[in-house]
C-alpha cells in the first residue's frame, strides 16, 4: 500500500522547526503534539459515517455521526507518548494502548518491555503512533503485537520515515496503511535518519 506522504504547509513549517537542534524539549513538545493533531485529522478521513435525526433549534434534521469500529490509539514508547494528546483531541473517545520497545544500542533491533492493549482491541480501528520510522523494526514488531491480540484494522503513523523503514513495515504488513509527515533521504550507519530530528525521545524528555 502506498504511504500518504503529509504536503499540508502548516505540517511542513511545523516540521522544520521540530528538525532545528536548537528548539527545546519544552518547543519540541508542543510541536509534536499539533503535527500529531494535523495528522490525525488526515489519518481519520476514511472513518465511515451514518446519518442520524436531530432536532436543531429550528426543525428537524438528518445529520452524520461517526459510526462502525472504535478507534484505538497505540504509542510505542517512550517517543510515541508524544504524539498521544495531539491524537486525542480530535478523537477523544480514543482506548489508548502502549507498547514498549527500545532500540538496542548495538544491534539497532528492537527489544519488547510493556504491552497493554484495550481487551476489545481486535474490534477497533488501531492507529499506532512513533515519531520515528527508521529501520523499521520497532514498528514491525509493534504492529505483529497488535495483530496476536486480533486487530484487524491498523494504521501507522510517524512523524519522519526512512525509506528503509518504510520498505521493511510495508513488507512485513502490507495491509497496513502508513502516514508520515515526510520522507526522509536514508540512515546513517547508527541508523539514524538523515536529515531527521536526531532522537526523538531524547528530544521530548530532555534525557541528552
Ligand atoms: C525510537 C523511535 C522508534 C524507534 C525507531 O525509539 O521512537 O520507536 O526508535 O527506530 P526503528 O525504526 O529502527 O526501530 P527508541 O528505541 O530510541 O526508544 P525511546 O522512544 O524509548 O527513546
Ligand atoms: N530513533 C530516533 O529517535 N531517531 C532516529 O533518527 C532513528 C531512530
Amino acid at each position: 500500500m502506498k504511504p500518504f506522504i503529509m504536503d499540508h504547509p502548516l505540517i511542513k513549517h511545523k516540521l522544520t522547526l521540530i528538525r532545528d537542534k536548537n528548539t527545546g524539549s519544552k518547543e519540541f513538545r508542543e510541536l509534536i503534539t499539533e503535527v500529531a493533531t494535523l495528522m490525525c485529522y488526515e489519518a481519520t478521513r476514511d472513518l465511515p459515517l451514518e446519518e442520524i435525526e436531530i432536532e436543531t433549534p429550528i426543525c428537524k434534521t438528518k445529520s452524520h455521526v461517526i459510526s462502525g469500529r472504535k478507534l484505538a490509539v497505540v504509542p510505542i514508547l517512550r517517543a510515541g507518548m508524544g504524539m498521544v494528546d495531539g491524537m486525542m483531541t480530535l478523537v477523544p473517545a480514543a482506548k489508548i494502548g502502549h507498547i514498549g520497545l527500545y532500540r538496542d544500542p548495538e544491534t539497532h533491533t528492537p527489544v519488547e518491555y510493556y504491552c497493554k492493549l484495550p481487551a476489545d482491541i481486535s474490534q477497533r480501528e488501531v492507529i499506532v503512533v512513533d515519531p520515528m520510522l527508521a529501520t523499521g523494526g520497532s514498528a514491525v514488531d509493534a504492529i505483529r503485537m497488535i495483530k496476536e491480540k486480533g486487530a484487524k484494522n491498523i494504521k501507522f503513523m510517524c512523524i519522519i520515515a526512512a525509506p528503509e523503514g518504510l520498505e521493511a513495515l510495508t513488507k512485513a504488513h502490507p495491509d497496513v496503511k502508513i502516514y508520515c509527515a515526510s520522507l526522509d533521504e536514508k540512515l546513517n550507519d547508527d541508523k539514524y535518519i538523515i536529515p531527521g530530528l536526531g532522537d526523538a525521545g531524547d528530544r521530548i524528555y530532555g534525557t541528552k
